[in-house]
């Protein structure tokens, strides 16, 4: 999979994707992240990409024509299947969504910042809008970070073990259960025995039956979806 980020603080973007599971995905080239300087696509003096608001009102907009060169020149080389704009407003991020995303090949990824960016550039290029929840961040960066991420790690051979992200949460609109490690006693406070009988039928149902129980406590929305 390819995703390519547009972006004017193209810096943001240079730590998330060097480490951990996300570097190994592209080392095993299953993964290509490639970040695009908004600014090299600009006509304007000064690298200029963003303007005030027509009708007035505080913060600066970011124009459409820097965008549409730097949309207009990738898509010469790449076809993309979504064009996805992460903003406050689109529709917020979930587990769902991030499955169906690591099934493209694709995906170019567009920071906004300022007060946003020119409508007409929404209306006609971008195919999903996509925020990662109910606050505001100073720009698009961190959450296409967030994005890329989610799916980065569902993408086949990424995991070490194929099934581990069959058993996150939210896969089945469940919490995942509460998981134990050595020392099997710490102060006192035990592994549940049940984890240590090698029973793994029962400790299958017993994980399923924690889960619901969560998930129940934490987080009764998701089981009514
Ligand atoms: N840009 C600013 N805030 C955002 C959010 N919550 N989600 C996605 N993009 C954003």
């Amino acid at each position: 999979m390819k995703i390519d980020i547009i972006s004017v603080v193209p810096d943001l973007l240079q730590g998330p994707f060097a480490h951990s599971i996300l570097k190994r995905a592209k080392d095993k080239g299953l993964l290509e992240v490639n970040v695009i300087n908004l600014r090299d696509y600009t006509t304007y003096a000064r690298a200029q990409v963003d303007d005030y608001a027509f009708g007035g009102g505080a913060g600066m907009v970011m124009m459409i024509e820097p965008l549409v060169n730097a949309i207009e020149s990738l898509q010469k080389e790449t076809s993309y299947d979504e064009v996805i704009f992460l903003t406050p407003d689109g529709k917020t991020l979930n587990q769902k969504m991030a499955n169906s995303l690591s099934l493209k090949n694709n995906l170019l990824m567009i920071c906004g910042h300022y007060k946003g960016i020119d409508q007409r550039f929404r209306d006609h290029f971008i195919t999903s809008e996509i925020s990662i929840g109910d606050y505001v961040l100073s720009g698009g960066e961190l959450a296409a970070a967030v994005l890329t991420d989610a799916i980065g790690r569902l993408i086949p051979g990424v995991l070490n073990d194929e099934t581990s992200a069959l058993t996150d949460s939210f896969q089945d609109n469940l919490l995942a259960p509460p998981v134990y490690t050595r020392p099997e006693e710490f102060r006192g406070w035990k592994v549940p025995d049940v984890l240590m009988s090698g029973n793994h039928k029962l400790i299958d149902e017993w994980r399923h039956e924690q889960s619901v129980q969560r998930t129940k406590e934490k987080r009764p929305d998701l089981l009514e979806e």
